[in-house]
């Protein structure tokens, strides 16, 4: 008797959540410190309003917002998680990464963590690691965030730039799974002959930031608008072909498109050249402007929340962003909406785990602090190498 061929082990989405600063940026608002207008910023993107981070919010605040509500809707543990990938190019700091902050505020005491920079792609390009860490055997439970708070890298004075952009996160829970559900395709380019299209200069080591740097903006985004918008009309009618194509479906399969959210425009072009109609993209830039890695993961958790996506739908991620870069993810959806999935994850005791696990992170920074402390106090001077004591 012939055995059953083994089944693929892939990674299907559990959970989800996002995140937006409080504060809302109206383009009138915008026309009253620069020389645009609301009709101006709507015709030629789409854009209505964008959530600007205020000065106590950052990346990885909203990242951690977005990871826990994410959590709560899988009802899973922060100590089961493997993994954790924070897609995104404007992390708090250099070093720490994003990740090891959102890993110590969730508790998640067993997962590795480590930022991905891929901009505006950042969040399909972590999906896509994701997927392979988890296909590959090596990970069970993997949370991917895309966030990103551009907002301050724009400068203020630049009108062609600073009304595109606003900040915001949206996480996932992945699981290994080996049923029918889950990612079936991915696709991911670059093309790092065309950087200088989309670049922040300074602020790296090749222009560390100095006197002048600040003075010329070099540390703001500086953007050639139509050779990004030439190549996003490219990219994201190929890059959806490709992964479709991939996960051996036609483009009549897909249910559902859910595209970077950089101009309605863009997606207009290549729901033409796609010939899928528009009602099959999700687009939701009116409300939130472009978010970079943040787009894609906020899409689609209003995507789900409006019930355009349900158990056995076929949807597509597709990004562009700087680097150049693109991708795509093909994912048969198999998750019940939040409150079938876990009917009680409001519940006071889930929160209250979530509460834990948080101070927990705090004591262990404290306790740390704390030893710090004591073997410095402790320890004779004589006993450091002399340059260091
Ligand atoms: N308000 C009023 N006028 C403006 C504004 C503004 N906010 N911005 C530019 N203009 C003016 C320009 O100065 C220019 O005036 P001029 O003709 O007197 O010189 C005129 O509008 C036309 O400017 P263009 O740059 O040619 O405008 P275009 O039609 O190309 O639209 C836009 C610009 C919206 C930026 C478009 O090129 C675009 O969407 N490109 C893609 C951008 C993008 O997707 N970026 C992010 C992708 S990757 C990532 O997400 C990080």
């Amino acid at each position: 008797m012939r055995s059953a061929p083994p089944r693929a082990r892939r990674a299907e989405i559990i959970g989800w959540g996002m995140c937006v600063p409080t504060r809302v940026v109206t383009n009138d608002d915008l026309a009253q410190m620069l020389d645009t207008s609301d009709d101006w910023i709507r015709s030629r993107t789409g854009i209505a309003q964008r959530h600007i981070a205020g000065e106590h919010e950052s990346s990885a605040q909203l990242a951690i917002a977005a990871a826990r509500a994410a959590l709560e809707v899988a009802d899973a543990n922060p100590r089961e998680i493997d993994l954790v990938i924070v897609g995104t190019t404007t992390p708090d700091h250099v070093f720490p990464s994003t990740a090891c902050q959102v890993q110590a505020a969730l508790g998640a005491t067993h997962a590795g963590a480590f930022d991905l920079s891929a901009a505006c792609s950042g969040f399909v390009y972590a999906l896509a690691t994701a997927h392979q860490a988890i296909a590959s055997g090596e990970h069970d439970v993997v949370l991917v965030i895309g966030v990103d708070c551009l907002s301050r890298r724009l400068n203020w004075e630049d009108r062609s730039t600073c009304v595109l952009f606003g900040d915001g996160a949206g996480a996932v829970l992945l699981r290994a799974t080996e049923g029918p559900a889950g990612i079936l395709a991915t696709v991911l380019g670059a093309d790092g002959s065309g950087g200088d299209v989309l670049i922040i200069p300074a602020g790296g080591c090749a222009m560390p930031l100095t006197a002048e740097t600040l003075e010329q903006n070099l540390h703001t985004l500086h953007m050639n608008g139509q050779e990004v918008y030439r190549f996003a009309t490219r990219v994201l009618p190929a890059a959806t072909e490709q992964v479709v194509h991939k996960a051996g479906l036609t483009l009549h399969d897909v249910d559902v498109i859910i595209p970077h959210q950089a101009n309605r425009r863009i997606v207009e072009t290549a729901s033409k050249r796609l010939k899928v109609p528009l009602e099959r993209f999700v687009i939701n830039i009116a409300t939130y402007g472009n978010t970079s890695a943040g787009s894609i993961p906020i899409a689609l958790c209003e995507a789900i929340a409006q019930g355009r996506i349900a158990p056995g739908s076929t949807i597509v991620l597709v990004g562009f962003g700087a680097g150049l870069t693109w991708g795509a993810v093909a994912i048969k959806w198999g998750a019940p909406s939040a409150e079938a999935a876990a009917p009680f994850y409001r519940h006071w005791w889930r929160r209250l785990l979530y509460r834990w696990a948080a101070l927990r992170g705090g004591w262990l920074r404290t306790s740390r602090a704390v030893t710090v402390w004591l073997i410095r106090r402790t320890t004779r001077r004589d006993t450091y190498p002399k340059n260091l004591g």
